[in-house]
């Protein structure tokens, strides 16, 4: 009996990690929304901006916010800050599961990448530590006393740090490291300053000092720049899934991330607009926006066809091609001993079985480039071409 332990300990993280992530990103868009229902009005107690009235689960809830901190601390205050370090833990070891554990297949393209596993995984690596310090000297630089000159900053950075992935990795690994480079950006934002931050201001008022409020205005400044990146964050995490995003990602990725980073900052600025309690033309640009942009990626990575034209195509070529490429591991008791069973469930092993995932082939085999896993076999784009026009007879 062999156990397939990739797959078991990369569900067991990845459960955990979607518990996670939903969790942080919970409180989080639970936490934006507080900030921006807060009101002015009546009688709140001296030093609070804002207040605001919840029901919910049964009960009513009366939370006030103090700028920049209370007179005096409670004696039990709760902080919120596993949930963004657990995230951030597990969604690396999860990386280190799928795309390090099994370099060769996930992370590396042999078409592309220029390195060995070990050197591809320490150029990963780099780029999670890297991307986060070009990050936080941005937002310390001149640059960042400016909030739109900044965020076109960050806008730019992430850009040029997804195209330096798409030329180095897999379009997928690349989709996924770009989600994971931005992931490390929001969780060190919470654990390098926001969370020190306020410590430090927990601390002054210990001491009984006034704490400067540069500290609270770094920590909302990081704060905001997590909130417009936490829906393309979601998007291109599970980009994996969906190789019509990645497909071609050496060629125009970058935009593709551009495009994502658009929409689902978009999409925020409509709830941050919603909540602080805008209403009329104020909330009617930004999902219009985000489907046209939406539309428009569609439209462009559609007419992206590989520009090869054929004579027609036999089945017996096409299924010499899946038996040289795939069927050495989408079989019922594949030839590759890293499996036991077809990988997916799917088989590839006569001409019923191509017809029946024609559409996942083509997604995963011609439209992009996510299968033959690690390509080993060498599938040309010619081959691509052809699997493509029998399939879409
Ligand atoms: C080296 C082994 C290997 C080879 C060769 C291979 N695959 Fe796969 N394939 C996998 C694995 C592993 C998965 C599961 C992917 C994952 O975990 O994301 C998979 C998944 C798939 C899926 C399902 C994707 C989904 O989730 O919808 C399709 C379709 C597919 N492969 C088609 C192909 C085709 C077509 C070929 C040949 C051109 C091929 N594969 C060659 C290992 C392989």
């Amino acid at each position: 009996m062999e156990i397939a332990w990739q797959d078991w300990v990369g569900m067991m993280i990845r459960w955990l990690h979607l518990a996670t992530g939903i969790a942080w990103i919970g409180t989080s868009f639970y936490f934006i929304w507080l900030d921006q229902s807060l009101r002015r009005g009546g009688q709140v107690p001296e030093g609070v901006q804002g207040e605001s009235w919840i029901v919910h689960g049964g009960g009513f809830y009366h939370v006030q916010k103090y700028m920049v901190a209370p007179e005096r601390l409670p004696a039990e205050l709760h902080w919120f800050k596993y949930e963004a370090y657990f995230t951030w833990l597990s969604g690396f070891a999860l990386l280190g599961v799928m795309y390090y554990w099994g370099a060769e297949s996930f992370l590396m393209d042999p078409a592309r990448t220029p390195f060995s596993a070990p050197v591809a995984i320490l150029v990963s690596l780099a780029f999670l530590a890297g991307g986060w310090l070009a990050y936080d000297g941005l937002c310390r630089s001149a640059v960042g006393r400016h909030t739109a000159v900044l965020a076109l900053a960050v806008f730019v950075m992430i850009i040029g740090i997804g195209w330096g992935l798409t030329q180095l990795f897999s379009d997928r690994a690349a989709f996924v490291q770009i989600g994971a480079v931005i992931g490390t950006i929001m969780s060190a934002n919470v654990f390098f300053v926001i969370i020190p931050n306020q410590k430090k201001v927990v601390a002054d008022l210990k001491a009984g000092r006034v704490p400067a409020p540069a500290f609270g205005l770094q920590a909302k400044q990081r704060s905001l720049h997590n909130n417009y990146l936490t829906l393309p964050v979601l998007l291109l995490m599970v980009s994996a899934h969906y190789p019509i995003l990645f497909a071609g990602a050496a060629s125009w990725g970058w935009l593709v991330i551009a495009l994502i980073l658009l929409i689902g900052g978009g999409v925020r600025h409509f709830f941050n607009t919603l909540h602080v309690g805008l209403r009329g033309a104020a909330l009617l640009w930004q999902w219009p926006v985000a489907a046209i942009i939406g539309l428009a990626l569609a439209i462009f990575l559609t007419s992206r066809g590989s520009g090869i034209s054929l004579a027609p195509v036999s089945e017996a070529r096409v299924l010499a091609i899946v038996d040289r490429h795939c069927v050495s591991c989408h079989a019922t008791t594949p030839a590759n001993n890293s499996f036991t069973t077809a990988p997916a469930g799917v088989r590839l092993e006569g001409p019923e079985d191509l017809r029946r995932f024609a559409t996942q082939i083509l997604n995963q085999a011609v439209v992009s480039k996510a299968m033959p896993l690690g390509n080993a076999s060498g599938m040309t784009d010619t081959e691509r071409a052809e699997l493509g026009s029998w399939l879409r007879r």
